[in-house]
């Protein structure tokens, strides 16, 4: 998608390394505004390119005295200011624009931490129609604090400590909030945005899903040429499908999906994606069962690494004999790959200053199980990569991708691989942890907890236990259930079940998978523990 041809003003966040600084992002978006986030330290000319109409300076955990503190490029308040572009500073991004306009940054007295009440000291400005005397709660997180104003400055509202919390140059169009509204602990935060975004810069919403789906098609067309083929893997997940049937509606059936049954699949769940691909969504699929192909290489293999790159291998080589084929049946190579790479994904490769973190592919490349054969020479379509999920899912709906599919959880590239600890052909591993899986996840429906839950799935113990049923002394399998609460999958909290849920499904669990007598709940959140078991 081009950034500019969106129907909204773009609102630019330069992202100093704050915790919250893709929250504003989205928030703004909430607002039907387009908003990017690029690095705070990004050259002008990436600034000027995108020519917002506002830029907001985030938060971040630096002091702007320590000697690396990053900044942003020089030129930046001498373009803004003649080009009337609006500037927002956030806690840090406060202290940047205080000290670089002239202003004094000092350690504050006493440092605020958390929730803070503020009072407005003059009215108008970026608090809308709130009144001398008014007082909010926010949430704050600082040592420093503006101590000194640059000319034109004035204070709208300080602190409870009397420290500065609101601040404006209403002239040079430049403001500043010590606090963060973009948390839902400063609970008139958002109104404050609203206002700070429609009546004091004039921001046009115009940011529509609708808008996205339809600019995202016409860039499809004009990047693939009139007989270019393009493939996709389709791994049953959201980003994958949704990339697919937004490619479908651009270039029709010159798209080839390939959807691999690798044998680590969940229960019936090539035969459910396959119908929701199919019947639903009319993609052109072709799955392949390579269950042979997989398990045979996974035979003994207990290392969890191992297990992973030898999936990751497996998978390139399905997906190059599929490309292969593709090219024999067509005459002519297919040219184009669709990936379904989200906005977190393209951020979280590109680290904000001061963080230590270099480029941060590394950190999750086990979980790019679908690497690509090097010599395919494949251009990208990336169609999602500046959507949130949330956004993903919203498009899902626009495309008729069915709502139940758009909530599933998420599912690993390696499957049950990483749910069976151990080696996956041994004891009927794979098998009965569907079956335990499924009975699991259907009571969890049942109870109509599905939704409130980010991840939920058994796991597969290479372990036997003894046990008594109906008289008889058995040696067992134990399975563990595991459901997590998460934002993103970075930090996780293990799912506080009812105790009548979990009788329940441990008695429907050991009633009817054979091999099974003994069940356990993890309670680890992350860390110390990921979610994935290997
Ligand atoms: P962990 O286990 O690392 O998982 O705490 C965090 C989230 O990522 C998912 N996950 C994967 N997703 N390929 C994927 O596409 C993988 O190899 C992979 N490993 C973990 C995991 O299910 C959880 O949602």
């Amino acid at each position: 998608m081009d950034p500019k041809a969106v129907k909204s003003d773009l609102v630019l966040i330069l992202d100093f390394g704050s915790q919250y600084t893709h929250l504003i992002t989205r928030r703004i978006r909430s607002l039907s505004v387009f908003s990017l986030c690029i690095s705070g330290t990004s050259p002008l000319s990436s600034i000027t390119s995108l020519n917002p109409k506002v830029v907001i300076l985030s938060g971040g955990p630096h002091s702007v005295h320590a000697d690396d503190s990053p900044s942003f490029a020089d030129g930046f308040v001498e373009w803004a200011q003649s080009n009337g572009v609006f500037v927002l500073g956030i806690c840090y991004g406060l202290h940047l624009l205080v000290q670089r306009l002239g202003g004094e940054v000092r350690v504050g007295e006493k440092q605020e931490y958390g929730r803070m009440e503020i009072e407005v000291e003059k009215s108008c400005g970026i608090f809308g129609g709130k009144k001398v005397g008014d007082r909010q709660v926010v949430w704050m997180s600082h040592g420093d604090e503006a101590a000194t104003l640059p000319n034109g400055f004035e204070v709208v509202a300080r602190s409870q400590q009397g420290a500065v919390a609101a601040v404006e140059d209403k002239d040079r169009r430049f403001y500043g909030l010590q606090y963060h509204p973009e948390v839902t602990h400063s609970p008139e935060g958002m109104e404050t945005l609203r206002s700070f975004l429609f009546e004091v810069c004039g921001v046009n919403a115009g940011w529509k899903m609708e808008d996205v789906m339809d600019e995202e098609i016409k860039v499809i067309n004009n990047m693939v040429g009139s007989d270019d083929h393009v493939i996709c893997a389709l791994s049953g997940g959201v980003d994958s499908t949704v990339a697919a049937t937004l490619v479908h509606r651009a270039i029709g059936d010159r798209l080839h999906c390939i959807f691999v049954d690798n044998g680590l699949l969940r229960y019936k769940e090539r035969e459910r994606v396959m119908e929701t691909f199919e019947r639903d969504l009319h993609l052109p699929v072709t799955c392949v069962d390579a269950t042979e192909q997989f398990l045979s290489k996974l035979k003994g293999v207990v290392d969890p690494e191992l297990k992973r790159k030898i999936i990751g291998k497996e998978f390139i080589c399905v997906f190059d004999a599929f490309a292969k084929e593709l090219e024999n049946n067509l005459g002519k190579k297919p040219a184009f790959l669709v990936q379904g790479t989200l906005y977190p994904d393209v951020i979280e490769s590109c680290p904000p200053p001061g963080t230590g973190r270099t480029h941060s592919h590394t950190i999750k490349s086990h979980h790019n199980v679908g690497g690509l054969p090097k010599d395919m020479k494949l251009k990208l379509i990336e169609p999602l990569k500046l959507l949130f999920k949330d956004e993903v899912r919203q498009l899902g709906r626009i495309l008729t991708v069915p709502y139940s599919f758009l909530k599933r959880h998420p599912f690993p590239g390696p499957g049950l691989a990483v749910r069976v600890l151990g080696d996956v052909t041994e004891d009927n591993a794979l098998d009965t942890l569907r079956q335990v899986d499924e009975i699991f996840i259907q009571s969890i429906k049942d109870a109509g907890i599905y939704d409130s839950i980010w991840q939920a799935f058994a796991v597969f113990l290479p372990v036997k236990s003894v046990g008594v049923q109906g008289d008889q002394r058995t040696h067992s399998h134990v399975v563990a259930l595991r459901a997590v609460t998460s934002q993103d999958g970075m930090t996780a909290d293990w799912y506080h079940f009812e105790r009548e849920f979990l009788d329940d499904v441990v008695q429907k669990i050991c009633n009817n998978v054979r091999g099974v007598n003994r069940v356990a709940l993890d309670i680890t959140s992350k860390p110390p523990s990921t979610i994935e078991w290997e």
